[in-house]
């Protein structure tokens, strides 16, 4: 029997997060430079989309670079950063035949221009597109998000908008980034580590997570299918016990 004809259509995530690692691995497998292996991870990516969008998926967020991959040497940022601008502009018109709408958390002001401008480009063109949402984690960090999202959240406070013991939940996750985005039911990360490196941290409290050793660049379609039978298979109690989910 075919991984897709295992999956249950009815109960697909409506959210799927990837942390998609282990570029630099695959490529000195190959005696290559670690941005062969990036671009090579776009790739991967093409994958997961199609496969996102035959399962139905609403929702796709990729951890693509973080506030700490700056740290990384000068000629690998560069190259990442021109690699974002080249694959938005490659796959834009791609993306939007599909009805695919591209979207982004993260601090886009700290993105060089030419990035951060690519992708309000590709943004703008796409947002009315409503079969799936791409959404690229860019100079993202969770904490940054959650300090930001606390900030928003004080000035309401400040301004009299808001009385600071109405604060709940909600109101949290309304102030994140994309205050619309349902929290992800699947998060899968690649390459065998297992940490979350400062990604979703609010959005993740009662996520599925899903470790593979397979590298980003070398996981297709099928392993997809294979995290969400995994995920099929689980069973979210959110705190209850087994016999009451079975009534
Ligand atoms: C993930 O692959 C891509 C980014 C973080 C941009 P890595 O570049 O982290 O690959 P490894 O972990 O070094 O193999
Ligand atoms: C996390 O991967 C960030 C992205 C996938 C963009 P890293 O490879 O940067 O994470 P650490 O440093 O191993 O935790
Ligand atoms: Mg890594």
């Amino acid at each position: 029997m075919s991984l897709l004809s295992q999956i249950n259509r009815e109960k697909c995530p409506k959210h799927i997060a990837i942390i998609m690692d282990g570029n630099g691995r695959w490529a000195k497998q190959q005696g290559e430079m670690r941005l062969f292996g990036h671009a090579i991870g776009v790739e991967a990516v093409r994958e997961v989309l199609k496969a996102c969008v035959e399962l139905g998926v609403r929702h796709l967020t990729l951890y693509a670079f973080s506030t700490e991959n700056w740290n990384r040497p000068k000629e690998e940022v560069d190259g990442l950063m021109n690699l974002m601008v080249e694959t938005i502009a490659n796959e834009i018109s791609e993306l939007d035949e599909n009805n695919i709408r591209l979207r982004s958390i993260g601090d886009r002001s700290g993105l060089p221009d030419a990035c951060r401008n690519e992708l309000t480009t590709a943004m703008e063109a796409t947002k009315t597109n409503d079969s799936l949402d791409l959404i690229l984690a860019l100079n993202y960090s969770a904490r940054w998000e959650i300090v930001d999202a606390t900030k928003k959240i004080a000035n309401k406070v400040k301004a009299g908008e808001l009385n600071p013991s109405d604060i709940d939940d909600e109101t949290f996750s309304k102030a994140l980034c994309l205050g619309d985005v349902p929290d992800p039911e699947l998060l899968i990360r690649t390459s065998g580590e297992c940490r979350i490196s400062n990604f979703m941290l609010w959005q993740i409290a009662y996520s599925e997570l899903y470790f593979t050793d397979k590298l980003w660049p070398d996981f297709k379609r099928e392993d997809l299918y294979e995290a969400v039978i995994d995920y099929q298979n689980r069973e979210r109690r959110f705190g209850q016990v087994s016999e009451q989910l079975n009534d």
